[in-house]
């Protein structure tokens, strides 16, 4: 197997447009002076290139994603946003535990910087991870300011036996502005069509143009997964491969070998793809509640000079094959907590038209419509469980800021595995289950914009 000397030429993927950040490996010791990451993110408008396509919208730096943020766990980081947009924005770390001051979230945690302001994000990382961020204004997300954010965890690439890394960010294409498309949304109802906007198509880091992932034979690649969509889980499946899933939301779990997988919006798997299949293979996507696939990826191997016509349906081993559910997922290190919690919070999730005759479209939380909605107020110290169930036909990506819980299911014992973002399918429960350690008042909401935006959140307050 590899060498250390061959651990070294470790090549992390640039794909497309995606900015790279290395960083040297095993280079120093936690717990060793922290290094201070600086980082500027302008979000400004530019036209973009999305495959043959122009597309006029708003950007970190230019590009859709924005650059990636490649650091170390222990790291400091401080990230200077210059908002040249039109209108105010922030920043969410999404699915790190930041101080609330500098979660993003407008009326929570910061002021909305204005129009020509700056605002510096600094805050240590303790976590590792695969993550993203995004802006938390409205929908200003579905306009492509987000970028991958990933933590790497010193000595873990070895330990995997990881010879190469892509990052793979998905997201739905919105033509419209997303203000045009809630707008239409409001009025024709928010059960039909309630999912999302008619998307005009499906990025993988920022094109519709299948990204090429090259590889070596014999290689182990991870993939970093993550669903940055405003409305769309996909199903994804790398055609003449299985997906080894390693991590669920930066976290780690006992390693599941599937065929496919669905991610939420908001979550993120990391897998491992054994490369001992020569050839070139499409990467597959589709859209929640579309049976046909996208080929938005191409897995090359060295010397492989095959050209491969996408399929127009997923291929009947993929097709058959092992998808993963969390049922599949356990941590291997989260112990079952010594006390049972001390609170627990109902949240139905469900939706539908408020008012009489030309009514207007809502999804709620405990039949209440976020602003006009109660906080969930918990105790500093508390262990919290989020009781959900999905009262709708929709699915719902339920994303808790400044805490990772721990995802329990009903008919299964023991601990489970960590989550900050709990994809619940129409009519499913799950519970989310966190201990109550940073003080503040966090977001917890669909992270279907659209859904939050009509009224899917609510605000958890420490009291
Ligand atoms: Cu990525 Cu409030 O969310
Ligand atoms: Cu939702």
């Amino acid at each position: 197997m590899s060498s250390p000397i061959d651990r070294r030429q470790f090549l992390s993927g640039s794909l497309a447009a995606a900015a790279l950040f290395t960083v040297p490996r095993g280079a120093r010791a936690l717990g060793a002076t922290a290094l201070v990451r600086d980082v500027v993110l302008t979000a400004r408008e530019a036209t973009v290139q999305v495959g043959t396509n122009q597309w006029a919208t708003w950007t970190y730096d230019g590009a859709v994603p924005g650059p990636e943020i490649r650091i170390a766990r222990g790291d400091r980081v401080r990230i200077r946003l210059d908002n040249r947009l039109p209108q105010p924005t922030t920043i969410h770390w999404h699915g790190l535990a930041v101080p609330p001051a500098m979660d993003g979230v407008v009326g929570l945690s910061q002021p909305a910087v204005q129009p020509g302001q700056s605002f510096t994000y600094e805050f240590d990382v303790t976590q590792s991870g695969t993550f993203f961020y995004h802006a938390h204004v409205g929908l200003q997300l579905d306009r492509g300011l987000y970028g991958a954010l990933i933590v790497e965890e010193p000595g873990e690439n070895d330990r995997l036996r990881i010879d190469r890394e892509y990052v793979v960010l998905l997201d739905d294409w919105l033509t419209i502005t997303p203000e045009a498309a809630l707008a239409s949304m409001r009025v024709s109802g928010g059960m039909m069509g309630g999912g999302g906007p008619a998307y005009a198509g499906y990025l993988l880091n920022g094109t519709t143009v299948p990204s090429r992932l090259a590889v070596t034979r014999g290689e182990r690649v991870r993939l970093r997964l993550i669903n940055a969509a405003s409305a769309t889980p996909f199903r994804v499946g790398l055609t003449g491969h299985s997906l080894i899933v390693t991590h669920a939301d930066g976290q780690p779990v006992s390693p599941v070998e599937v065929s496919t997988l669905v991610i939420g919006m908001g979550e993120r798997y990391d897998v491992i793809v054994s490369a001992t299949n020569p050839g070139t293979w499409p990467l597959l996507v589709s859209p929640w509640g579309s049976p046909v696939p996208t080929s938005l990826g191409l897995l090359v191997y060295t010397g492989s000079e095959r050209n491969v016509a996408p399929p127009f349906a997923w291929p009947p081993e993929l097709q058959a094959g092992r998808t993963l559910r969390y049922e599949d997922l356990r941590s291997p290190s989260l112990a079952e907590p010594s006390a049972p919690a001390s609170l627990i919070v109902p949240a139905v999730l469900s939706g539908g038209m408020s008012g009489m005759g030309s009514g207007t479209a809502s999804w709620t939380i405990n039949g209440q419509i976020y602003p006009n909605a109660d906080p969930f107020v918990v105790r500093e110290g508390a262990r919290v469980q989020i009781a959900m169930t999905n009262r709708s036909m929709m699915p719902h990506p339920m994303h808790l800021h400044g805490h990772t819980g721990m995802l329990r299911l009903p008919g299964l014992s023991g601990a489970g595995f960590a989550k900050d973002t709990v994809l619940l399918n129409p009519m499913d429960t799950a519970t989310l289950e966190f201990t109550a350690d940073n003080p503040g008042r966090w977001l917890f909401h669909c992270h279907n914009l659209y859904h939050m935006e009509l009224g899917m959140a609510r605000v958890v307050e420490y009291r």
